[in-house]
């Protein structure tokens, strides 16, 4: 997730270097307005970011319609308020601008469990299959790839490779699972899984749906199957965004990182969204809270700063850029 040449502020800090603090009376939403004009920057946001960041985004999505967005960016700055791999993708597909990232600890359970080293070996006792991994795994990973896809565009992606060609798909067991029942392919599962979406308790949701009969229960496709089989709508965030819209239902319960209730809420003001319960109640699991790492104060500093920046070997760049701008040309 991390790579050694990125530069922490902490790291900074360490080296003698220190960041001044934030005048609390600041009012930090018209300052990070004020910083994005003055640096020519462009905040890019996901669904699963704190509402108050979502609101300053200029352009605000799932992860096809922000990587779309990073590779038309003009502006000298991505501002990136998502977790890793996400602004390394921006990084991968437009290199010449400055990549920022508001916490470089940002990172992803799915991205983390599929590791170089290892997903090279198990690559190799496949040597005929294609490789197409989901967005959500390092640049290394992704220059091991022969097609990079999202949730939005998965089924898609697969359906555009020959019927008999054999296939990988790493690193998301989960949405893997559901693209072989959707696409009727078999495919070779990488075992990754993001610890979000496994959280929600089919039990519980099954108690719930009782609670509220009318209610439609919609899923991102990184939930366990059990879960996915009773959803009445699967979707990447935008699609479950779109779903809430177009249905004519008033009460959703939304299996997916609770972020996303923001937008809904704002698109469908008299319609009522409950999260999905998760196992433990004594956790806030269905928040990814790798995504919630970003805040509007580092979000401040890491503009003011221009730290910590997404920095990627050229070589790395080169070879992880084919498989996403293949799957943007076929988007
Ligand atoms: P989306 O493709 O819906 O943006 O999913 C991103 C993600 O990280 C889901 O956990
Ligand atoms: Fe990764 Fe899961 Fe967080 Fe998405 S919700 S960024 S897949 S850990």
């Amino acid at each position: 997730m991390k790579k050694d040449n990125d530069i922490t502020l902490n790291q900074l800090k360490k080296r003698g270097f220190i960041a001044s603090p934030i005048d609390p009376t600041l009012d930090l939403p018209n300052a990070i307005q004020k910083l994005k004009k003055e640096k020519n920057a462009v905040l890019l946001a996901h669904y699963y970011q704190d509402a108050a960041i979502q609101e300053l985004a200029d352009y605000l999505g799932d992860s096809l319609y922000l990587a779309q967005q990073a590779a038309k960016v003009e502006a000298d700055i991505i501002v990136f308020a998502g977790v890793h791999f996400m602004a390394e993708t921006a990084k991968i597909i437009n290199p010449t601008k400055k990549v920022l990232l508001p916490d470089l600890k940002a990172g992803c359970s799915l991205a983390d469990s599929c590791p170089p080293g290892d997903f090279a070996a198990f690559k190799a006792q496949h040597p005929e299959a294609i490789v197409v991994t989901y967005i959500n795994c390092s640049a290394e990973i992704k220059a091991l790839s022969d097609l990079v896809c999202t949730s939005s565009n998965a089924v898609k992606m697969i359906e555009s490779i020959p019927k008999d060609q054999e296939i990988i798909f790493a690193p998301d067991k989960n949405l893997g699972r559901y693209l072989i029942k959707e696409t009727g392919r078999d495919m070779i599962l990488w075992e990754g899984s993001c610890i979000v979406h496994e959280a929600f308790s089919f039990d519980k949701i099954v108690a719930l749906a009782k609670q509220y009969p009318k209610a439609k229960f919609i899923a991102h496709p990184e939930s366990e199957s059990p879960v996915l089989e009773i959803a009445h709508y699967v979707g990447s965030t935008a699609g479950l965004l779109r779903f809430v819209i177009e249905d004519p239902s008033d009460t959703y319960i939304v299996a997916t990182e609770a972020g996303i209730l923001h937008e809904m809420k704002k698109r469908c003001p008299t319609k009522t969204f409950i999260p999905a319960p998760v196992e433990d109640d004594t956790c806030a699991c269905s928040e990814c809270a790798f995504m919630k790492l970003n805040t509007l104060e580092k979000l401040y500093n890491c503009m003011v700063y221009e730290l910590p920046e997404i920095i990627l070997k050229p070589e790395l760049i080169a070879a992880a850029r084919l498989p996403i701008e293949r799957m943007l040309k076929l988007s």
